[in-house]
């Protein structure tokens, strides 16, 4: 049974930039995870549950966990030297970080996550995830860093991938070559390789939507859950949905279906942040042979403008996604 570590190094050929940094990178990745994971899993009787008070960047209510993570990812990543930067939907500003032992100048990756993802799922234990992103650093090498290091489109990510904490604690990674899967085995504190080469089934299974938000959907949206629940074909389709994009996107992966958090009569560009969820997850998507969109463009395209932005968001099987375009195409006639 391959470990992450044995993985990457049988795979060398694979990761363009440098096995050794990949090493590096998943070093401060597994570390983080491992720490969060332990933290998660007593989260009741460490007292970690609940709000901590504060209210983040985004607007919302942050939790004891999405703090705590945050912290968790910029300090394995500082202790690793090799990541230059951080943007994190937990914080307003991009992170800058200098190496203490070494020239700083010489780390070369951008790094955006969303340390916790689900965070109203933590307190109901429903599972929960981290999703990161990683890039090259855009401008040279010898400069500062600049907001437009992190504002990079999505087909730039050289490294992508989400921890669901869950069940079981499964790491699932992309580089450009497919999409694997990592257990980790709690008792040793290893991930080992349990889902290689993840890909959408063929089967239309599953459509996931808060459907709360029915009356404040686009017409197209409307019409695609219609189209969805009508008896027809291999239709009714079933509807899951937990509200942890982790947790959702990883049972469509494996069962077969499409996730969608549009926009809304009240949230005209959606819920969803680009680049700290959005772009990792399209990423991981095209890889496992899926379709990621906006609804009308492809997610990997769009260019950022500003750190947390939001989109609509689209994902999953891709008949089912481009349906999805169909309706809300004919809508705009
Ligand atoms: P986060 O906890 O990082 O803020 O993300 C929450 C997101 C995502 O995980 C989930 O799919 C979505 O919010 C759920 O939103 P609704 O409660 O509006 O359905
Ligand atoms: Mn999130
Ligand atoms: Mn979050």
């Amino acid at each position: 049974m391959y470990t992450l570590g044995e993985f990457i190094i049988e795979n060398r050929d694979r990761f363009l930039y440098s096995t050794e940094d990949l090493l590096r990178l998943f070093s401060s990745i597994k570390l983080a995870a491992k720490a969060i994971n332990k933290e998660v899993n007593k989260a009741g009787l460490t007292k970690k549950i609940g709000s901590s008070g504060i209210t983040n960047i985004q607007g919302e209510n942050q939790q004891k966990l999405d703090e705590f993570a945050h912290r968790v990812f910029i300090e394995s990543f500082k202790s690793r030297n090799v990541v230059c930067g951080i943007a994190s939907e937990e914080s307003k500003d991009f992170i800058v970080i200098k190496g203490e032992k070494e020239n700083p100048f010489q780390k070369k990756y951008i790094v955006l996550i969303d340390p916790l993802d689900g965070s109203s799922n933590i307190d109901v234990n429903v599972s929960i995830g981290t999703i990161f992103s990683v890039y090259l650093k855009k401008t040279p090498i010898q400069m500062d860093l600049r907001i437009e290091d992190f504002l990079q489109k999505g087909n730039k990510q050289i490294l992508a991938g989400y921890i669901i904490y869950g069940s079981s604690t499964i790491l699932v990674y992309t580089t450009g070559n497919g999409v694997h899967g990592f257990t980790l085995d709690p008792s040793v504190g290893t991930f080992y390789l349990s889902h290689p080469k993840l890909h959408f089934p063929e089967v239309e299974k599953i459509y996931s939507i808060n459907e709360g938000n029915y009356v404040r959907f686009p017409n197209g949206i409307k019409k695609f859950i219609r189209f969805c629940q009508e008896e027809k074909d291999n239709r009714p389709y079933t509807a899951r949905y937990i509200g942890s994009l982790v947790g959702d996107f990883h049972r469509n992966l494996i069962q077969g279906g499409i996730y969608i958090y549009p926009k809304t009569a009240l949230s005209p560009n959606g819920k969803l942040r680009l680049l700290y969820e959005c772009n990792p997850m399209a990423f991981l998507t095209e890889q496992a042979g899926g379709k990621a969109s906006d609804g009308k463009k492809r997610i990997l395209d769009i260019e950022p403008f500003k750190l947390h932005q939001r989109t609509p968001f689209i994902c999953g099987h891709v008949g089912m996604v481009s349906k999805l375009e169909e309706f809300m195409n004919n809508e705009k006639k």
